[in-house]
């Protein structure tokens, strides 16, 4: 008797850390639905960063390309940040950038209609294609899905890497600049190689960040 109220007690008490998790302050941030209605209302404005501005992550993204100007670059999530003119600019000119939500792509299509934008859920099986791109950018993309913590959102955070490490050529390069580093586990079982390193600074929102850099290779 003793033992079964026991029992019952943890099934309450781990149900309750369930509806916690899935209830929590961020579940928001891993819905389509979440990002459609933001941009299309303006929240994020013409521009947003997150977590870290262009400038700042810059020598993270040129020590992953080097000089290699004719590689073929996934830009995952891309949402409305400027990374995908600051790699034009500065001769990346093979970027696709890719985001789930069309208002956004829509919004980036008329702002730069030179720049190469698609409308994709990257988590959808074989939405990326296979051994068709040699880096992969991620500002803030995976992070969405894995600190939205939820169990649906979170197995989308594992189908999208599962996708980037399908769309690169064997020895590509996948660069995530991430808020906790959430979900590297999930990294570290998919890619021949994981190197971590920290960041600081402050993003648009002018929180002061730290930032995990994690660099994966196919
Ligand atoms: C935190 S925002 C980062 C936006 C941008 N990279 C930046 O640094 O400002 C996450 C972005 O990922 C997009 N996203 C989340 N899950 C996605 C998915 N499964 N496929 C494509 N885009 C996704 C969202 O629409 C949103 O624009």
């Amino acid at each position: 008797m003793c033992g079964c109220f026991q029992f019952s007690k943890l099934r309450d008490l781990q149900r309750r850390f369930a509806l916690f998790r899935g209830d929590s302050a961020r579940s928001w941030l891993g819905r389509r639905e979440y990002w459609e209605a933001a941009y299309a209302s303006g929240r994020y404005k013409d521009v947003y960063e997150w977590n870290q501005t262009c400038d700042a992550i810059w020598p993270y993204v040129t020590k992953m390309l080097g000089q290699s100007f004719g590689s073929r670059v996934l830009h995952v999530g891309c949402g409305n940040s400027r990374l995908g003119r600051t790699l034009h600019d500065a001769g990346f000119v093979r970027v696709t950038n890719v985001d789930y939500s069309d208002a956004v792509i829509e919004m980036m299509r008329r702002q730069e209609p030179q720049l190469t934008w698609l409308c994709v859920d990257c988590a959808a099986p074989g939405a990326l294609g296979a051994d068709c791109f040699d880096f992969c950018i991620d500002k803030g993309a995976i992070d969405s899905l894995f600190e939205s913590n939820t169990k649906a959102m979170w197995e989308n955070g594992c189908s999208m890497v599962r996708e980037i490490h399908r769309a690169l050529i064997d020895g590509g390069k996948y660069l995530v600049i991430s808020n906790g580093g959430v979900g590297i586990e999930i990294l570290r079982a998919t890619f021949r190689s994981v190197e971590v390193e920290h960041m600081e600074g402050y993003a648009c929102d002018l929180y002061y960040k730290l930032i995990t850099v994690i660099l994966c290779t196919k």
